[in-house]
Order: C-alpha cells, then sequence, then structure tokens
C-alpha cells in the first residue's frame, strides 16, 4: 500500500474530553475521517496581525478541487502591499515573542498541536479536497506528523541553551517562508514549528492550489491565542512569494519547492545578508540488492513512488535493481501495479488520487511522452480513471538509460523509471549520477553494505530497508542542488537561531 505504513491501533479512538494525548498516541486518533465536514468558506481572507483582512485589491483567484477540476473556493491574492503590512504586523510582535520565556512560547506551541489533533478529520479532509491527496494519507500521515512538528518543537522551546550548550541561541527576528503544494499542512508545520519555538515571527505563503488548510491554520493560531502578529498567512502565486523573499524586514527566508525557483532565490537573496535555507527537488534512487526481502522490497518500491501520486520531493523515482533479480522483480512491480487503486481521493480506499494540477498533469505526461521517445518500454496497468478531474495512471518504464529525461528530471509524478545494476560499486555510481541529492533507498539483509551505502551515496536522507519515513527528531534536506539547511532535529532547529 501506497502509504506511509503507519500502523493504526485496533483501539477504541480517543475523545476530544481525554487530556493526555502523549506523542505516541498521535497515529491512533482519527478512524473515519473521510465523514467529517471540512467546514470550506466560501472565501479566504489574508492573516495578518491576528485578522482576517481582505487584501488591498480585493482580489481573489480560485482553488480547485483536483479530483473534480471544479473551483471550492476563493483565496486571496496578496499584493506586495500586503505582504508589506504582514511584515511590519511580525516585526511589532518580534521584539516580545522573542523576549517571552521559552516555557511560555511552548505552551502555545502545545496548544497548536493540541487543536491541529482535535480538528484533525476536518483538516484531513480539507487537505484532501484542495489538494487531490488519498484521504488515507492526509489522515494517518500529514495532518498527525504535523501536529507532531508542533509537540516535538514545544519542547525544545525552553530547554535551547541545551540544544546549543556554550552558545547562546538568539532569533533572527521575522522570518519570510514559502511552501509547496504537495504536503501543505505537513510544510507549514515544518517550517512555523521551529521558527516560533527559538522565538521568530513569521509570514508564511503556502501555494497557489492549496492554501485552504494554512488559513484553516490561522483560525487555530487566533484559538491558541498566539499573540498577534507572530503568524502571518499571505497567500498569492509567484509574485507574491518574490514579495515575500525580497522584503527588507525578511532577516531569514526558508523556501521549499522547485530548484528553478530555489536558484531564483539564492539570486535575490545574494547580498542582502538574510540567511537562506532552501530544500528543493530530488531524484532518488532506491537500490535493491538480490539478497533483499524482495515482498517487502516491492511494497517498499511502490510506497517510494506512488505515496501521494509521487509529489514527493525524495520520492524514489529511479529503481537500481540488482540485475540477477530485475526480471522478478519487475514482474512482481507489474502485478502490484495492477491492482493498486487510482480514483477518488476522499475514497479510503484509494491509493493514488488526484494530480494536484492541470499544469502538473501536463507536465507529467509531457515527461512520459519524452520517456516513449527515447524508447524505454512502458507499463500502465488496464485501470479506468475517472472523468472528470486530473488522473494520471501509475507508469512504469524500464530498459530506460542514464541520459534520458525520465531518469534526469525530477517528474512529480506516478512514474517510476527502472535501471539495472551489477556490482556494489555501479550501484553507488549510478545513484549518484544525478544533480540532485535528496534521498535514497537501500534494501539487503547486510548491514555492512548498509553502512557502506550510507558513506557512499550523496543524499542527505538514506532509509535501508524502508521508504518515507519522517519524524520531526530526524534531520531532513539536501546535497547538491537539492538545497541546503536541515529540517527537524536539532540540525532543524539550528537553522532558525544565531549563535552568538
Ligand atoms: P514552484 O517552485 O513554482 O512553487 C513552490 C512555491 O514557490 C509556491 O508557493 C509558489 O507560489 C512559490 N513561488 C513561485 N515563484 C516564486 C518566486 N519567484 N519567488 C518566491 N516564491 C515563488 O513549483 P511549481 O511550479 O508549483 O512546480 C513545478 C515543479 O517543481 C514540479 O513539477 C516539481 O518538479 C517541482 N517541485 C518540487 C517541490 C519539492 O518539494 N521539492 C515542491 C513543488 C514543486
Ligand atoms: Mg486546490
Amino acid at each position: 500500500m501506497p502509504t506511509a505504513a503507519h500502523k493504526k491501533s485496533k483501539s477504541s479512538p480517543r475523545r476530544r474530553s481525554e487530556p493526555e494525548l502523549i506523542f505516541g498516541d498521535l497515529w491512533e486518533f482519527d478512524p473515519a475521517p473521510e465523514s467529517a465536514d471540512p467546514k470550506l468558506q466560501a472565501r479566504y481572507r489574508l492573516f495578518i496581525g491576528g485578522k482576517f483582512v481582505a487584501p488591498k485589491s480585493g482580489k481573489y483567484f480560485p482553488s480547485f478541487n483536483p479530483a473534480t477540476a471544479k473551483p471550492i473556493a476563493e483565496i486571496a491574492m496578496a499584493s506586495p502591499a500586503d505582504v508589506d503590512a504582514a511584515y511590519q504586523a511580525a516585526a511589532k510582535a518580534a521584539p516580545a515573542w522573542a523576549n517571552l520565556p521559552g516555557a511560555e512560547r511552548g505552551k502555545y506551541l502545545y496548544r497548536i498541536a493540541r487543536l491541529l489533533q482535535d480538528r484533525a478529520r476536518e483538516f484531513a479532509v480539507a487537505e484532501t479536497l484542495d489538494g487531490g491527496k488519498p484521504i488515507k494519507e492526509s489522515r494517518d500521515f500529514d495532518v498527525p506528523v504535523a501536529a507532531a512538528h508542533f509537540f516535538y518543537h514545544a519542547g525544545w522551546a525552553d530547554k535551547l541553551a541545551y540544544a546549543f550548550p556554550g552558545a547562546t541561541p538568539q532569533p533572527h527576528g521575522v522570518v519570510g517562508q514559502v511552501i509547496p503544494w504537495n504536503f501543505p499542512l505537513l510544510m507549514l508545520a515544518w517550517k512555523i514549528a521551529p521558527a516560533i519555538a527559538t522565538g521568530n515571527t513569521v509570514v508564511l505563503k503556502p501555494a497557489e492550489t492549496t492554501s485552504i488548510t494554512a488559513l484553516k491554520f490561522a483560525e487555530i493560531v487566533q484559538e491558541a491565542g498566539v499573540p498577534p502578529g507572530v503568524i502571518n498567512i499571505v497567500t498569492g502565486a509567484g509574485v507574491t512569494g518574490a514579495a515575500v523573499v525580497n522584503h527588507p524586514t525578511a532577516a531569514k527566508v526558508a523556501f521549499t519547492g522547485s530548484t528553478d525557483v530555489g536558484k531564483l532565490i539564492m539570486r535575490s537573496t545574494a547580498g542582502t545578508g538574510k540567511k537562506l535555507t532552501l530544500e528543493l527537488g530530488g531524484k532518488a534512487a532506491n537500490i535493491v540488492f538480490e539478497d533483499a526481502p524482495l515482498d517487502q522490497a516491492v511494497e517498499g518500491i511502490v510506497n517510494g513512488i506512488f505515496f501521494n501520486q509521487g509529489h514527493v520531493c525524495c520520492a524514489g523515482s529511479r529503481l537500481l535493481v540488482q540485475e540477477s533479480i530485475a526480471e522478478a522483480v519487475l514482474k512482481r512491480l507489474r502485478n502490484r501495479v495492477e491492482v493498486l487503486r487510482v480514483g477518488n481521493p476522499m475514497d479510503k480506499n484509494t491509493d493514488i488520487g488526484a494530480i494536484n494540477s492541470k499544469e502538473q498533469l501536463d507536465k507529467i505526461a509531457g515527461l512520459v511522452k519524452a520517456g516513449q521517445a527515447e524508447g524505454a518500454e512502458m507499463f500502465q496497468p488496464k485501470c479506468k480513471l475517472p472523468r472528470e478531474g486530473w488522473f494520471f495512471k501509475p507508469t512504469l518504464f524500464s530498459g530506460v538509460e542514464q541520459s534520458h529525461r525520465i531518469v534526469r528530471e525530477e517528474i512529480f509524478g506516478p512514474v517510476l523509471s527502472i535501471l539495472t545494476f551489477r556490482t556494489v560499486s555501479e550501484a553507488v555510481e549510478k545513484a549518484n549520477n544525478t544533480a540532485y541529492g535528496l534521498s535514497a533507498g537501500v534494501w539487503t539483509e547486510k548491514g555492512s553494505r548498509i553502512l557502506k551505502m550510507s558513506t557512499e551515496l550523496k543524499a542527505g536522507v538514506i532509509w535501508a530497508n524502508t521508504y518515507n519515513k519522517f519524524d520531526p527528531t530526524s534531520p531532513f534536506g539536501g546535497y547538491k542542488e537539492s538545497g541546503f539547511g536541515r529540517e527537524g532535529g536539532k540540525q532543524g532547529l539550528a537553522d532558525y537561531v544565531k549563535l552568538t
């Protein structure tokens, strides 16, 4: 199953009134969110200085449900003047927030985490309606892991002196953050939780196709009583994003998205003194050795590429399989892909939901055409796609060469390119033959081989005999064109403080 495979407990769900939800309970509180009301508003305004405000231009743009291709809400288009208002609010709130004792700041993060859990069903449904991901993923992964990031960073808020012994960690001030559309709420949590735990205030822009859960999150910020201006959410597309990045008040900029936009941001922030972290694209190798347990490896390959329709920066999009087992793996993969359920993201049995946008669907289709034109062999299951909405069949390409576009470029869709290798060194060489370096997977029974691979693979995250596992304690980030800086763990925290 292409989920992050967090086991749900069979025990009865927790009730809202039960107070002691602890960290380990995060996975078991939400049995059937697909029936929950997402409580969507017809129109979403900006969240600035603790209030919802109309954009100065009066302009709104539609957000679509990718499964129907129909608009579900209108989102405010923030102009540079609105972004400026958000920075003013964030700058005003910054000194008091930075001076608040860490334990007090931590309380707000705990409250946010708890409120997210309380409204988890509603958030999961909203995330799926706005972004197209299967409900079982937003329910079991996106929302609980977002809450986990607030719990984790709440714990750091009063322990920063222990995180950085011998130094006096200080916040940067106001942080500008721009996030993508593949994990809207989770990327927001990755950005906002460490920033505010360390005493920064933020101006965050969600992606234009998936703004709704960020604005629902703003409701939680109000409900938690977070002081006005500590968290500001501005919505819009690239122009708004550029205004967030280039505002002179931003002391630090954190971006997750495409490598192309990451490069633009690097240029525009160069020489400004702004601290910058970039989490960009990937083209991860998922490497299967002949001694690997094949059934588990096939599940890991499927999860690695089809989780979230392959809209995952660390997706295992290049399968490297040892030649001696290549035929066997390919056969099992085809059988497995044949039974994946593609369709309505709100159906809890759906494995592959809708493609996030028409643009992304066109990009995927274009790269798949290129794969065929370059001579790779394509396999797609016989499944029928829904007539409405944006969908793409899970696709396997075998017989691919390292020079093919489908091996070199980030497709960000449910498309797997399969290569073979004979020796360990050939596997390492092929895995590292990419402009990216975000993640990798290794499947083998030999511990010594895992250790060797982990020192030789140029990737920020390496999974062994598993794939797409995330935890707030574990740093995430890339090498080369996958960006720099880390999110999660103490390393992620370090990017949000100045050490003096
Ligand atoms: P994108 O990089 O344009 O969008 C990401 C975010 O950046 C959005 O919030 C967007 O509004 C904002 N943005 C766009 N232009 C900006 C600018 N000049 N300054 C500041 N912010 C700006 O990604 P896009 O176009 O949605 O997707 C294109 C491709 O990028 C995908 O097919 C995929 O390959 C890759 N991508 C990778 C992601 C990752 O997590 N590594 C996430 C999203 C896209
Ligand atoms: Mg949408």
